[in-house]
């Protein structure tokens, strides 16, 4: 059996990232559960911002932001960032992260998260309590230390995030599939199993 919830919204589970905006001057972190991946070509992503967070703003009047992935290190500072305003604090100051010059926009990476992700706003919708950013990613940064000699990419050690229901959780290293594995040939099951993925 299964009990009626009054509509929420009860996804389950959800990236949680820390945004960074303004300038390498002046900057901002803001973190957010509320995004996601809604185009491939071009690869579009979109932010939903409440209009009182002091991110808001920045992203407004500058157009632009950067997506960094969260990993176990960071999680405490994902965190912060979630509870304290850059009205009231410098939060890459306080939480002593590191900022790195993007390729295309003006804000900075922050230099700790091992997936970064710049992104130019191309539409802005009003939604009720928030503001949905639509933005191209216009350039990606990942780790060296997490792609192999082949330029094959280990999202699986990156020790990343989840926001599952008001807890974080660690993404475990151990895949339970991968894409297309219900429907692969013996001979892939073959070749896979001796590459030991
Ligand atoms: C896990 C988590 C997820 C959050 N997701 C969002 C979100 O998707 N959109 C939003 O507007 N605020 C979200 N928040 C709240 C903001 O991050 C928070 O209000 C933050 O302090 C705003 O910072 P700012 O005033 O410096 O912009 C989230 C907070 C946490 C802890």
């Amino acid at each position: 059996m299964k009990i009626n919830s009054k509509p929420g919204p009860l996804m389950a589970p959800l990236p949680t990232v820390m945004v960074s905006c303004g300038d390498m001057k002046d900057s901002n972190i803001i973190t957010i559960a509320w995004t996601g991946i809604i185009n491939s070509g071009p690869p579009m992503t979109y932010v939903s911002v409440q209009r009182t967070r002091h991110s808001y703003e920045i992203i407004r009047n500058s157009g632009e932001f950067v997506i960094n992935v969260t990993t176990e290190e960071l999680v405490k500072a994902m965190d912060y960032c979630g509870v304290k305003s850059g009205r009231d604090v410098d939060k890459f100051k306080e939480l002593k992260l590191h900022k790195e010059k993007a390729d295309e926009v003006a804000c900075p990476l922050i230099a700790e998260s091992p997936v970064n992700l710049e992104c130019k706003v191309r539409d802005i919708k009003e939604m009720g309590t928030h503001v949905m950013f639509m933005a191209e990613i216009v350039a990606v940064h990942i780790d060296d230390k997490f792609v192999d000699d082949k330029g094959a990419y280990d999202f699986g050690n990156m020790k990343l995030v989840a926001f599952n229901h008001g807890k974080y959780y660690r993404i475990d290293s151990k895949p339970l599939g991968f894409f297309g594995y219900s429907i692969m040939k013996p001979k892939t099951a073959k070749r896979k199993r001796r590459e030991k993925c």
